[in-house]
């Protein structure tokens, strides 16, 4: 059951979620009976149709399920929190908006915003406004992010040609870079004390993680790309930081706009991926020092740590290596996945 904390507090998502009268009093009810566990801003995180979500994700998610009319020209970045979403971001960004934008330019948009402002979370803003909008790029067309698991995206992302991007990560370095960001917004947002590592590892590895379980957020996506491969493409972290170029090529022709041969000779692919590197964007004044979301206002600088493949070394037993590994390997079994 919820808790009295989520349901009464006069600014709770949840209790926004009661008041809504356009759903029905049978889905409420189901809402406020749902598994929970502790939340990370919030008291407690629900496991909504087997995934875990705050009540201020849990609103949007659901009024985004509601409301949300994709289009046929949508290009939607789905990511698990903490998989290298700012990245994917910065890169599709200027990748579609490269003949607006060209990267070589002084005023281009990724030196002055971040790219959690350019490309904006569906659930974050629909927990904020029932019809957010979510603006047109210079070429007519929209770029959307969510953290949804494929199983909980709204209908019309099925119903239209939109297209979903989606990058995860090794598990072990996923479990690291959530913690630090976690303990680090409680700290910025609510003076919160930190959460020890061991015991956000012991839930992450119960699946008890925001938009997780870690597994079944990327089994998802990585079956609907092998089913569907014109609709998701799926991408690794590891292997965006092992070629980018190559990655970058991948992401263009997925979306139909591969680079052309003068853009080739141009160094146009190279352009982007040094403007997207983590040295790059993590030095720029906006993401060391700007914030983002004003009805959260959070440091962009939360989004860039270190940006490096293996840092779970300096903070994972063997021991808890192991176990993490032997749980996301027992659940990729004959997928033909691996991280
Ligand atoms: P670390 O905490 O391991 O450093 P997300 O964007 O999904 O929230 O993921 C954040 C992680 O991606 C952080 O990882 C962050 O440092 C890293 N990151 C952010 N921008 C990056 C970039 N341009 N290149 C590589 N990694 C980046």
């Amino acid at each position: 059951m919820a808790s009295p904390s989520d349901l009464n507090t006069s600014n709770s998502f949840m209790h926004q979620f009661l008041q809504e009268s356009s759903y029905p009093e049978e889905l409420k009810q189901s809402i406020i009976s749902l598994p929970r566990e502790e939340g990370w801003l919030y008291p407690h995180m629900y496991n909504y149709k087997g995934f875990w979500l705050d009540s201020e994700f849990l609103h949007g998610a659901l009024r985004c399920q509601k409301h949300f009319q994709a289009q046929h020209s949508d290009i939607i970045v789905c990511t698990l929190p903490k998989c290298g979403t700012t990245w994917l971001k910065a890169l599709v960004f200027a990748l579609t908006t490269r003949k607006q934008f060209p990267v070589s330019q002084q005023t281009h948009p990724l030196l002055t915003t971040s790219p959690q402002e350019l490309i904006r979370n569906m659930e974050f803003s629909y927990s904020r406004e029932i019809s957010p909008d979510f603006p047109m790029n210079g070429n007519g067309f929209r770029v959307l992010s969510t953290h949804l698991p494929l199983e909980l995206l709204p209908k019309s992302v099925w119903e239209s040609k939109c297209k979903l991007i989606c990058v995860c990560r090794n598990q072990k370095d996923t479990v690291v870079s959530y913690w630090h960001f976690m303990n680090k917004l409680r700290a910025e947002l609510l003076g919160l004390e930190a959460i020890p590592f061991p015991e956000t590892f012991d839930r992450y590895c119960r699946g008890a993680s925001m938009f997780g379980p870690f597994w079944d957020h990327v089994l998802g996506y990585w079956k609907e790309s092998l089913e569907n491969p014109g609709k998701v493409l799926f991408l690794k972290y590891e292997e965006i930081k092992e070629e980018p170029e190559v990655e970058l090529r991948r992401i263009a022709g997925f979306l139909g706009c591969p680079f052309s041969e003068e853009e080739e000779e141009g160094g146009v692919v190279g352009g982007i991926s040094r403007l997207c590197s983590f040295e790059s964007l993590s030095n720029l004044e906006v993401n060391k020092t700007g914030k983002t979301y004003h009805e959260r206002p959070a440091g962009n600088n939360l989004f860039f740590r270190k940006g490096k493949v293996g840092d779970w070394r300096n903070h994972l037993t063997d021991e808890m290596a192991t176990r993490l590994d032997q749980i996301v390997d027992e659940k990729f079994k004959g997928t033909g996945l691996n991280l």
